[in-house]
């Protein structure tokens, strides 16, 4: 039987940084994966160019049932250090809003960049290799290969991901070794996700498909983001609808204002008076996209010019630009979401080292736990840290 001291699962942005450091302190590393490639999600990920870490570290952008669990490692492998890294490889990036940092190029720089690391820690990688069982034997665990092939480990370590995206080989896998060793995990569900409305009122918004506005405002409930978004064939979606998709749940409300800073009816009000021939729409149009300012003058029945419209009427219209309530009835799912919240439960695990406290030599790192980040960085920030951390202990 091949034997090694770490066996990792999973070679993702997770898993590979697990490898190369555990590799580095001079730990013989096998890393795994049934993809034929690895880092596919990195590959992907921010159009293409790896929105690959976010400057502002803001405890408040990672969701999780213990919020303060991933501050520990968070804060022993940093965005800095990151970023150290990526300029030792010579990698251009730059910084594109709020803190979140591109590739210039490509996002296969970071792939290279990993290999070229993963090499020098003399980790050996091996793809297309589904695992079959795990079990455990003495003080490690042996991981029977769907090839018939064993692996014995001292210390196993799970950086399978989560559930989104399974056309790219998302699996539940990490969940069910978390079952199988008696671990808790916190429900999951898709987040960073477009948002869905039922049929009819897609209909009422067919015009308005493609229609993008900047800095829109979304709040659902005490939480609010401002970021642009989009109407699309199914319902919304845009930067502001994934951040807000990780707080919604079925059945909330979610308040969009489309001109957020702007007090729309005292605009309106003030048009009237200088000069009343005005179309309500035209005024809309000045703070929303025409095709948006038309088709809230119809909803709010103010079609006439300014002069002919009572402020009541005008009131309404300005309540849509400044506070549109929709009820969205779901999201497009793990088919488009970006991550998956919930997971392995932080209770169950060492926020030092990520091993789980009752399962001495295993390990969950990355996506499989109960940590999901806010879009622009904060995932992949949360991947390397964790197995960054995991890799000085496994
Ligand atoms: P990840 O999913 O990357 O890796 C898991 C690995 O395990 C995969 O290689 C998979 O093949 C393998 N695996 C799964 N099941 C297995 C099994 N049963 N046996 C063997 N191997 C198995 N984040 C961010 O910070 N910035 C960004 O720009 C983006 N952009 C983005 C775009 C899109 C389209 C998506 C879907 C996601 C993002 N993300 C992101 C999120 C980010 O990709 C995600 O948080 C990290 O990839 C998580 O890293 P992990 O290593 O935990 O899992």
């Amino acid at each position: 039987m091949d034997t090694c001291d770490v066996l990792i699962i999973g070679a993702g942005a997770a898993g590979m940084m697990c490898a190369i450091e555990a590799g580095k302190r001079g730990r013989s590393v096998r890393l795994i994966d049934h993809a034929k490639a690895p880092g596919e999600k990195i590959r992907i990920s921010g159009g293409g160019r790896c929105n690959f870490t976010n400057s502002r570290l803001s405890p408040e952008a990672y969701l999780s049932a213990n919020p303060r669990f991933a501050l520990s490692a968070l804060r022993r492998y940093t965005a800095k250090d990151f970023i150290a890294l990526v300029d030792r490889y010579q990698i251009p990036w730059h910084e594109k809003t709020l803190g979140q940092l591109f590739c210039d190029d490509s996002a296969r720089d970071i792939i290279e960049m990993l290999l070229t690391e993963m090499e020098a820690a003399g980790v050996e990688l091996r793809l297309n290799c589904p695992v079959a069982r795990i079990d455990t034997r003495g003080e490690g665990f042996v991981v029977q290969l769907a090839s018939g092939e064993a692996i014995g480990c001292a210390s196993l370590v799970i950086a399978t991901g989560g559930k989104s995206i399974p056309k790219m080989g998302a699996t539940g896998f990490g969940y069910d070794v978390a079952r199988q060793f008696g671990l808790k995990l916190e429900e999951t569900r898709p987040a960073l996700v477009p948002l869905t409305f039922e049929i009819g009122l897609l209909e009422r918004l067919k015009p308005l498909i493609g229609v993008a506005i900047q800095d829109s405002r979304i709040a659902c409930g005490k939480t609010r983001f401002e970021e642009d978004m989009l109407f699309t064939h199914r319902g919304l979606s845009g930067p502001a609808v994934l951040q807000i998709s990780s707080y919604w749940r079925e059945g909330d409300e979610i308040v969009v204002d489309m001109a957020p800073g702007a007090d729309v009816f005292a605009g309106l009000k003030s048009a009237k008076q200088t000069n009343g021939k005005q179309a309500v729409q035209t005024i809309l149009a000045q703070y929303i996209p025409r095709r948006l300012a038309q088709h809230l003058a119809e909803e709010a029945g103010t079609m006439n010019n300014l002069a002919d419209t009572p402020d009541a009427a005008l009131k309404k219209a300005a309540a849509l630009v400044n506070g549109w309530r929709v009820k969205p009835v779901g999201s497009e799912g793990y088919r488009t979401a970006e991550v998956t919240l919930g997971g392995v439960s932080t209770e169950e695990l060492d926020q030092r080292t990520l091993e789980a406290k009752r399962v001495p030599g295993l390990y969950f790192i990355g996506e499989v736990v109960d940590v999901t980040g806010w879009l622009g960085g904060y995932n992949f920030q949360w991947a390397w840290s964790s197995g960054w951390c995991a890799g000085q202990s496994a």
